[in-house]
């Protein structure tokens, strides 16, 4: 049972910008008016601000600095996606915890949100740091109608709905990197991993996992990284509030994933390529025990790759190791 507390809040936090009244919180959560001041001063010890007006009500006007489930669907522009969220303190993956609530049933759209991971993990076993405070470290339950062949397009969609989130509040310019990463420059910012539960031609569940370094400075990146990686803060010289974040890609995500799931993945790939990383240039392809170079050219309808070599013969490759 949801305590009182958590309750009002939630009903506080649906609308950023309206009050409620102390009448129809009190009848919502049926305790008095006079219990409804009390917990408002309690919730104000705690680091919320809250304003109240007469004949109008409560409204929350900020929030305590610690990130929360309350903190991150406060302002939330969804309909479905992170409506049933998650937060924990500390992790060891939020792709193990979504793999463990996705099996007893959570819901299509349930998100996880970490503060820290202890075992966070990227592609091909590679570790993936996430240090406190530091990131979005999320991972996103989806139960989509579609054959298992194409949950990787889902990795794609998702690098555009990160690139749109970052051009439209931070300013950088990413560029995307097939299949599954968020470059600035020639520094990795995100990465993206998709995992699946499927059998034959059914998906049972997809989970994505996105890491995305938001206030790591110079000196909090690892040293193993110091070349490669990058964060926003150290893009745009400043230190970024994660929620607005998480609110503005969780949306995107919303609206890209409906337009995958009626139109289908070329409806993304415009959008794909615009942002793709070393488009037209010559990269080094490993494929099919062969090694060639080639140009970058596009993605093919459904996701893959597609490279031409120095005789204009052009290759769709849909797995695939490249040096950049
Ligand atoms: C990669 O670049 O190889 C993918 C990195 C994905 C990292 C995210 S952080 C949230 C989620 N939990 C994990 O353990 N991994 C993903």
């Amino acid at each position: 049972m949801e305590s009182t507390r958590k309750r009002l809040i939630t009903l506080l936090a649906k609308k950023k910008d309206e009050y409620i009244s102390g009448q129809k919180l009190s009848d919502e959560l049926n305790i008095s008016r006079a219990a409804i001041w009390k917990q408002m001063k309690s919730l104000e010890n705690e680091g919320y601000q809250i304003e109240a007006v007469s004949r109008k009500g409560y409204r929350i006007v900020r929030f305590p600095e610690r990130m929360s489930v309350n903190t991150i669907q406060w302002n939330l522009k969804t309909d479905w996606l992170g409506q049933n969220m998650h937060f924990e303190e500390q992790v060891d993956s939020t792709q193990t915890v979504a793999h463990q609530l996705a099996r007893e049933g959570a819901e299509h759209g349930t998100v996880i949100v970490a503060d820290e991971q202890l075992k966070g993990r990227g592609r091909l076993h590679r570790p993936w740091h996430s240090q406190k405070g530091s990131g979005i470290w999320m991972s996103i339950i989806l139960r989509p109608d579609i054959e298992p062949h194409r949950a990787p397009q889902l990795t794609l969609a998702s690098a555009v709905a990160i690139t749109k989130m970052l051009k439209f509040l931070t300013g950088v310019q990413p560029k995307i990197k097939w299949p599954n990463d968020i470059f600035v420059g020639d520094r990795k910012l995100a990465g993206i991993l998709t995992e699946m539960q499927a059998e034959q031609d059914l998906i049972e569940y997809v989970i994505i996992g996105i890491g995305l370094n938001v206030n790591l400075d110079q000196k909090a990146v690892p040293d193993d990284l110091q070349d490669v990686a990058t964060s926003i803060q150290l893009e745009t010289g400043k230190a970024w509030k994660r929620e607005e974040l998480i609110q503005e890609l969780l949306y995107q995500m919303e609206s890209i994933y409906e337009l995958f799931l009626q139109q289908g993945f070329s409806s993304i790939k415009q959008a794909w390529e615009q942002d793709a990383y070393r488009l037209g240039e010559t990269i080094t392809v490993k494929a099919r025990r062969k090694e060639w170079e080639a140009t970058l050219i596009g993605i093919h309808e459904d996701g893959a790759l597609i490279v031409e070599d120095e005789n204009q013969s052009k290759s769709v490759l849909y797995s695939a190791e490249i040096d950049w």
